[in-house]
């Protein structure tokens, strides 16, 4: 067995067992690139301020060049005796190069590597993250200009209420992801600082720059506090939270068009190629990615309640329990990626069915609203009223304008010829002007709006 890099004080190697459960080389060389370039960032601080050579920097900054290679190509065989990504490059590196190798981890710990590289790490996979929300914005826009005037129920408690445009209902999920991006941007800018040099956790004795590396490394300035910098992974529970809030909005999304898609509802058509079959019943066509959507959500909430519960309690400064933060963290961002590309593709693959929606409009009286607004009496008179005259036009079985004036008028005198502007979908979904509403003008601002704000066109 190789002696471990750590091995000078010891006289037994570690069990076969204890070795298995303690290596996280399985899952952490995702960082590998990150690790290398803060190694590159470290040495060449050190031999700007004396504490290596330059030879030795240009040979340690050649080998980590070498090493990068190699993994991209491939060839690079990782190790799980080596235990981590960290030990598994450095162990590389002196086998190739040697004694400078050696100098390499001068004033830095594994603590300081370790989430120095997750912080860079975070970094890219937010602005990733960003990149395929956006799309996903540009997506919903691009339906809600295909959809232009198309009038659907809107819904609270499930229950029929008012008329919306569809634009205007497409337009809120873009709003929601609107702030998760905002989310995701407050979070990347708050982790975006440098813990390299922190050490194990007091620091170091030795005359190193950590404003230097800070800056290589394109962070806005060290940590303040080595204890601090080392200890926390709070910047890995506020990306959580930010994935599992956009998680959250994804899976409401997904519940909303896999109801449309039903039968009872019909609004929505999936493309085939957006779709999926049964095994046993020939006829049917599953809205599975929206499911899934709405499924994997917990998937991302859990990875956060994960890390929430192996942050909880922990001592400062570095435990080695903090080495369970990655998979929580890796595949909460895969997940939370997949949702977002999945969910996009099936935007730009669906349409709705204008034609059984305008059939479904008349039912649930939903300008009873419109027609209280109209009154000109006080709105809860109005709202008696009006709910007089629903309760009138369901013993009927039939919609508010459907009434005559006369049978209006006996219901209340207030009511006049002018009413009949109010009452009907078409004439209800006008009457809501206020700013933000779903009249077809506050829809048209919002709309060009998002346009101008995405760049679409
Ligand atoms: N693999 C470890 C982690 O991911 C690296 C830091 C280990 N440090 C230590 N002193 N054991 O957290």
């Amino acid at each position: 067995k190789e002696n471990k890099l750590w091995g000078g004080r010891f006289e037994e190697s570690v069990t076969d067992a204890v070795e298995r459960f303690s290596e996280s080389i399985s899952f952490d060389k995702a960082l590998y690139k990150q690790d290398i370039m803060g190694s590159k960032a470290h040495a060449t601080m050190l031999a700007e301020k004396g504490l290596i050579t330059i030879s030795d920097r240009d040979r340690i900054l050649d080998g980590l060049d070498d090493i990068k290679r190699r993994i991209e190509a491939g060839e690079f065989v990782w190790r799980t005796d080596r235990e981590d990504v960290h030990m598994n490059i450095e162990a590389a590196l002196t086998d190739m190069i040697g004694e400078p190798a050696k100098k390499l981890h001068t004033a830095r710990s594994r603590n300081d590597q370790v989430v120095t590289d997750l912080r860079l790490w975070c970094r890219d996979a937010i602005d990733d993250i960003l990149t395929h929300l956006k799309r996903l914005q540009v997506a919903l826009v691009n339906l809600a200009l295909k959809n232009e005037g198309l009038i659907v129920p809107g819904y609270t408690h499930l229950q029929r209420a008012q008329p919306v445009l569809l634009q205007h209902l497409l337009l809120s999920y873009v709003e929601q992801l609107e702030r998760d991006a905002g989310r995701f941007a407050d979070c990347k800018d708050r982790l975006n600082f440098c813990p390299l040099g922190a050490c194990a956790l007091a620091g170091t004795g030795l005359p190193i720059d950590r404003f230097m590396t800070s800056e290589a490394l394109g962070f806005i300035a060290p940590l303040r506090n080595s204890i601090d910098a080392v200890s926390d992974r709070d910047f890995v529970l506020e990306f959580l939270s930010a994935n599992s809030i956009t998680a959250i909005h994804l899976s409401r999304l997904g519940e909303e068009w896999v109801l449309w898609a039903s039968e009872e509802f019909g609004f929505l058509i999936p493309n085939d190629s957006v779709s999926t079959g049964s095994s046993i019943m020939p006829q049917k066509k599953n809205p599975d990615p929206m499911e899934l959507v709405r499924g994997k959500s917990a998937r991302v909430v859990g990875d956060l309640v994960t890390l929430l519960v192996l942050c909880k309690g922990l001592p400062q400064a570095y435990n080695r329990d903090l080495q369970e933060d990655k998979e929580p963290l890796f595949d909460s961002c895969k997940t939370i990626k997949g949702m977002l590309e999945v969910t996009t593709e099936f935007a730009q693959n669906i349409s709705f069915n204008h034609e059984r929606i305008k059939r479904a409009l008349p039912a649930g009286h939903l300008d009873a609203t419109t027609l209280a607004d109209y009154l000109g009496v006080p709105f809860r008179t109005s709202h008696d009223i009006a709910g007089r005259s629903v309760a009138f036009c369901l013993s009927k079985n039939c919609q508010l304008s459907d009434l005559s004036l006369s049978e209006l008028m006996r219901i209340d005198p207030v009511f006049e010829e002018d009413v009949y502007e109010f009452v009907g979908v078409d004439n209800s979904v006008k009457k809501f002007c206020s700013y933000g509403s779903t009249g077809s003008e506050c829809v048209s601002e919002q709309l060009m709006f998002w346009v101008s704000k995405l760049g679409i066109n």
